[in-house]
C-alpha cells in the first residue's frame, strides 16, 4: 500500500476553523507491505532503524505510547476504527518512507492513513473515502495535535496532476489542474518542529485562540446564538470588514490570529481562481502574502523559513511561503519551469551549502509533483 505526503499550497491554520484549504499530495510517500493476522495484534516494523518495532492490541481504548512515538499514529487509527466498526483483526507490516519527518509534509497523517487502509483491507470494511478521511481527522487527535482535517482528506482523496480545494462541514474535495509549466519547489528549513513538545503546545494554543477570537467577535456583533462559525461569519461580511471589526473588539494576539484566519480564507478563494486561470504571478503573490501573515499575525514562522522564502523570491520565484504547521519544517516556492534551476541553485548556494545536515540534498530540496492519494494493491 502507499500513502503520500502533502504540501499545502495555501490556506494555512484555517482548516480547524472550518475554512477551505488548498493542498496537493506529493510523490514522496510511505509504502507498506502487510499481511493479515488472525488475532487483533498490530505489528509494525520500519526499514529505518531509528523507528524500532512496535506491537499493540486493537481495542476501543489503546494505551498511548510516549509523546511523539511513531506507534501513536498507528494506534490512533486502530482505536478509531475499532470504536466505529467493532472488533478488528490486526496485521504485520513493514513500513518505509521517503518523507522527511517533522517537516510539515504530513508524514504522520501518511502513517495514520496507511494503517487505516491496511485495517480496512484486512477486515473487509466498507467505508467511503470522505467518511474515512473524517474518521481519521478525529483519530489523529489521539496523538496530541487538535488539528483540522486537511491532511487526512488530501492523503486519501488527492488526484494526479491536481491540487484540491477542500471544504469542510460537509467535507468535499474539488480538484483543480495544476498548470503543466508550474513548479512547486519544497525546501526544508532543517528545523524540526518538536511535535511532542513546544510546537505541539503552540499549535494547540493557536486552535484555542482562533475559537476564542471567533466567539468574542460574534458576541460583539450581536450574532450569538445565530452564527457559530468563521464560515457563517464570512458569508455575511467581507474579510476586510471583519478585520476592521476585530480592530475594535479584539486585542493583542487574538486580534492578529483573527486577522490571519479571515484574510487567509479570502486568499484561498483568490488562489483557486488564479490557478484555474493559469495566473502564476497572482497565485505567487497570494502565497507570499500568506507567509507574511503567518510570520507576523499567526507567529508560526522562524528565521530559517523566512530566509528560504527571501532566497526563493530573490531568485525569481513568483511566491513562497511556509507550508504545514510551521515552527520549522518546509517552505514551498512557485516558479515557471524555466526558472526552476535558478531557484534550486540559489537555495543550494545561499542556504544549504552553509549548513550541515544528514542525508542527501535531495531529501531537503526537491520539486513536488501533484500526485494521487493513498491506495492498496495486492501482490
Ligand atoms: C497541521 C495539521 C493540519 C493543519 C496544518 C496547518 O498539518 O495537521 O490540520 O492545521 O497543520 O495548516
Amino acid at each position: 500500500m502507499k500513502s503520500p505526503g502533502r504540501v499545502n499550497l495555501i490556506g494555512e491554520h484555517i482548516d480547524y476553523a472550518g475554512l477551505s484549504v488548498f493542498p496537493m499530495a506529493v510523490e514522496r510517500q510511505m509504502i507498506a507491505c502487510f499481511r493479515r493476522r488472525s488475532d487483533s495484534i498490530v505489528r509494525l516494523m520500519n526499514v529505518e532503524a531509528r523507528f524500532s518495532p512496535r506491537e499493540f492490541t486493537l481495542s476501543s481504548t489503546i494505551e498511548p505510547s510516549a509523546g511523539g512515538d511513531w506507534a501513536n499514529y498507528a494506534k490512533a487509527s486502530g482505536q478509531e476504527l475499532f470504536r466505529h466498526f467493532g472488533p478488528l483483526q490486526g496485521f504485520d507490516a513493514l513500513v518505509s518512507s521517503d518523507l522527511p519527518v517533522a517537516a510539515g509534509l504530513s508524514s504522520s497523517s501518511a502513517l495514520v492513513i496507511a494503517c487505516a487502509l491496511m485495517l480496512v483491507q484486512v477486515n473487509g470494511i466498507s467505508v467511503g473515502t470522505l467518511e474515512l478521511a473524517e474518521l481519521m481527522a478525529r483519530a489523529e487527535r489521539y496523538a496530541g495535535p487538535q488539528g483540522g482535517g486537511m491532511d487526512q482528506a488530501i492523503c486519501l482523496g488527492a488526484r494526479k496532476n491536481t491540487a484540491s480545494v477542500i471544504d469542510f462541514h460537509p467535507l468535499r474535495l474539488t480538484p483543480v489542474t495544476v498548470p503543466d509549466e508550474w513548479r512547486f519547489i519544497v525546501a526544508a528549513s532543517l528545523v524540526q518542529a518538536d511535535k511532542a513538545g513546544a510546537a505541539l503546545k503552540e499549535y494547540n494554543r493557536r486552535t484555542r485562540e482562533c475559537a476564542e477570537a471567533l466567539s468574542t467577535v460574534i458576541e460583539s456583533l450581536g450574532l450569538a446564538g445565530r452564527i457559530d462559525s468563521y464560515g457563517a461569519l464570512l458569508a455575511h461580511r467581507t474579510a476586510e470588514d471583519l478585520s476592521g471589526e476585530a480592530e475594535q473588539t479584539l486585542e493583542g494576539d487574538l486580534r492578529k490570529r483573527f486577522r490571519h484566519v479571515v484574510k487567509e480564507s479570502d486568499r484561498v478563494k483568490k488562489a483557486e481562481s488564479a490557478m484555474t486561470n493559469g495566473d502564476r504571478a497572482g497565485f505567487g503573490r497570494l502565497m507570499s502574502e500568506s507567509h507574511l501573515s503567518l510570520r507576523h499575525d499567526f507567529e508560526v514562522s522562524c528565521a530559517e523559513l523566512d530566509e528560504l522564502v527571501d532566497i526563493a523570491q530573490d531568485a525569481g520565484a513568483e511566491g513562497a511561503r511556509l507550508t504545514g504547521a510551521g515552527f520549522g519544517g518546509c517552505v514551498i516556492a512557485l516558479c515557471h519551469e524555466t526558472r526552476m534551476e535558478t531557484v534550486l541553485t540559489a537555495l543550494t548556494e545561499r542556504f544549504y551549502s552553509k549548513r550541515r545536515f544528514e542525508g542527501s540534498l535531495e531529501d531537503q530540496l526537491f520539486v513536488a509533483r501533484p500526485s494521487e492519494g493513498a491506495s492498496v494493491s495486492s501482490l
